[in-house]
């Protein structure tokens, strides 16, 4: 994988990379040309850079700057040649305003502009906290190949050095900024993996392999037979289908002297058929994802323990494989969950919420934390109400759903605040247990939120669900985003974990 290195100098001989931000000296005039057979000249200006690159090498590229074209907003990249020259080549990166945002977005487009590159240096602007922490992961993030799809490629880009005033002040930015992307990467690959691979016990045992040797991480895997004994009957209804059976993930971040205990909970389903009322060809094909919210809570808590935050994380992660078999579960059946509460599933196809009334039960009971958060790849609803990007967060607490949405907004993922509306309880009614699980009148997000609720106890008003279905997986390549799973999660998670002590 890419190394970032800190140095304050000198730069290598082959590419370096300077910043352009919007905002040419002329640039009202440049773009209003009288002369349409005339290129209208960049509008972007060099961006100051913390450590001096001699007099040569600014002056050249503010010369060429013009003939660019740029505008400066984020992710441009333009290349200019220094025949015999060290630096053998300017490399021109538009930072936009130079927010960490930008920085985000041009560090992706760099990652693929220099994907033939072996090394690249970067010269930052002083007050380097906030582009480095972009800058970075958007290198992690941008160059991230899924390992099936890379297989037999040319190595990318080993290397880039970033050439700023003091390395040693920026270092704990840099580790913050690769902890976050080496998770999501991590992340990315357990939900790419093809499910032919990833049954809940190939998923465990790689819970088990990161989290091994690492101080203050402990593991708990719950088998089928556990999982009878103690009751977690919406586990084993949805995972009774499959030959792989289910499991339940428990990882726990306890470092010393913690004060605040939270919870995450992320559905684990490895493979979504529908089960007996099965998805049609469409639906189907992308249901390896479905297990999007299980890697990115255990990604986030690997990450909450790599930079030692001082707060105690439990993870729950009920994996299971919702298949169509002579042992799956039925439309009407009845089902008994943990703690006791029954549910009614009349369409097998709602699985996961199934599993999530388990794990939140038990959290509620046995682990009693202080606030409790789940991650689904929970309905199809999230995308028809927010579209492909946005994430439908639910919760009763405003000060707990206001800590999220800005940690995940300053993380570089989006969510979007939706109602618990109580009008759509009633939907819940069933007549023959507590609930029932999948009513088909509307508002599916929605209701799958209120349906979870019924499981949060005395942590009603302290518990979140993010249903994040649509951004789990992205269609193309753009920003820091690689065509395939996001990742989505693990960024704001980390930083909301780092607001709490
Ligand atoms: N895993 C799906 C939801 C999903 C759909 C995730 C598309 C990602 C992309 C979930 O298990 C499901 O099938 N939900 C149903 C619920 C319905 C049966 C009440 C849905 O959304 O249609
Ligand atoms: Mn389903
Ligand atoms: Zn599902």
């Amino acid at each position: 994988m890419l190394v970032i290195r800190l140095v304050s100098g000198p730069a290598g001989p082959d590419a370096l990379v300077l910043p352009v931000r919007p905002g040419g000296p002329d640039s009202p005039d440049s773009l209003a040309s009288p002369d349409p057979t005339v290129s209208p000249a960049s509008t972007a200006r060099l961006v100051p850079t913390a450590v001096p690159l001699g007099d040569d090498v600014p002056a050249e590229a503010a010369a060429v700057l013009p003939a660019t074209r740029l505008t400066g907003a984020a992710g441009e990249v333009r290349e200019h040649l220094r025949p015999g020259g060290s630096p053998a080549r300017l490399w021109l990166l538009g930072v936009g305003e130079g927010d960490e945002r930008d920085w985000r977005t041009a560090g992706a487009a760099l990652a693929r502009a220099a994907k033939d590159e072996t090394q690249i240096t970067i010269a930052l602007p002083g007050e380097a906290t906030a582009a480095l922490r972009g800058l970075a992961e958007g290198l992690l993030l941008g160059s991230y190949r899924f390992r099936l799809t890379e297989a037999g490629k040319r190595p990318a880009l080993a290397e880039v050095s970033v050439l700023v005033d003091d390395p040693d002040a920026l270092a704990g930015t840099l580790d913050a900024a690769r902890a976050t992307a080496e998770t999501t990467r991590l992340a990315r690959d357990l939900t790419n993996m093809p499910s032919s691979t990833k049954n809940p016990e190939w998923f465990a045992a790689q819970v088990a392999e990161a989290a091994s040797g690492r101080p203050g991480l402990h593991l708990r895997v719950r088998g089928p037979e556990e999982l009878a004994a103690e009751g977690f009957g919406g586990l084993l209804a949805v995972g009774g289908g499959s030959a792989s059976g289910p499991r339940l993930v428990e990882l726990d971040w306890r470092p010393d002297g913690a004060r605040t205990h939270v919870v995450l909970v992320g559905k684990g389903i490895t493979f979504d058929t529908g089960g007996i009322s099965i998805k049609p060809v469409p639906a189907m094909k992308l249901m390896r994802k479905d297990m999007a919210g299980a890697a990115a809570v255990i990604a986030a808590t690997l990450g909450a323990a790599e930079l030692r935050l001082p707060v105690r994380v439990t993870t729950l992660a009920p994996l299971a494989e919702n298949m169509v078999s002579g042992s799956a579960f039925r439309p009407g059946d009845v089902i008994r969950h943990y703690g006791g509460l029954t549910s009614e599933s009349t369409n097998s196809d709602a699985e996961g919420r199934l599993v999530l009334a388990d794990a939140l039960a038990y959290a509620v009971r046995e682990l009693k934390p202080d606030l409790l958060i789940d991650l689904a790849t929970l309905t199809g609803a999230n995308a028809v109400a927010l579209g492909k990007r946005h994430a439908a967060l639910y919760s009763e607490n405003d000060a707990l759903a206001a800590g999220l949405l800005d940690a995940i907004t300053a993380a570089g993922e989006r969510a979007w605040r939706m109602p618990l509306a109580d009008d759509y309880v009633e939907y819940l009614a069933s007549e023959i247990a507590d609930l029932h699980s999948s009513p088909a009148q509307g508002a599916g997000s929605v209701v799958a939120a209120l349906f979870l609720r019924e499981f949060t106890g005395d942590l009603r008003d302290r518990w979140a669900h993010l249903d994040m279905s649509a951004p789990s997986w992205s269609d193309d390549t753009h920003g820091e985003l690689v065509k395939g799973a996001t990742g989505w999660g693990v960024r704001g998670l980390l930083r909301w974990l780092a607001t709490l002590g």
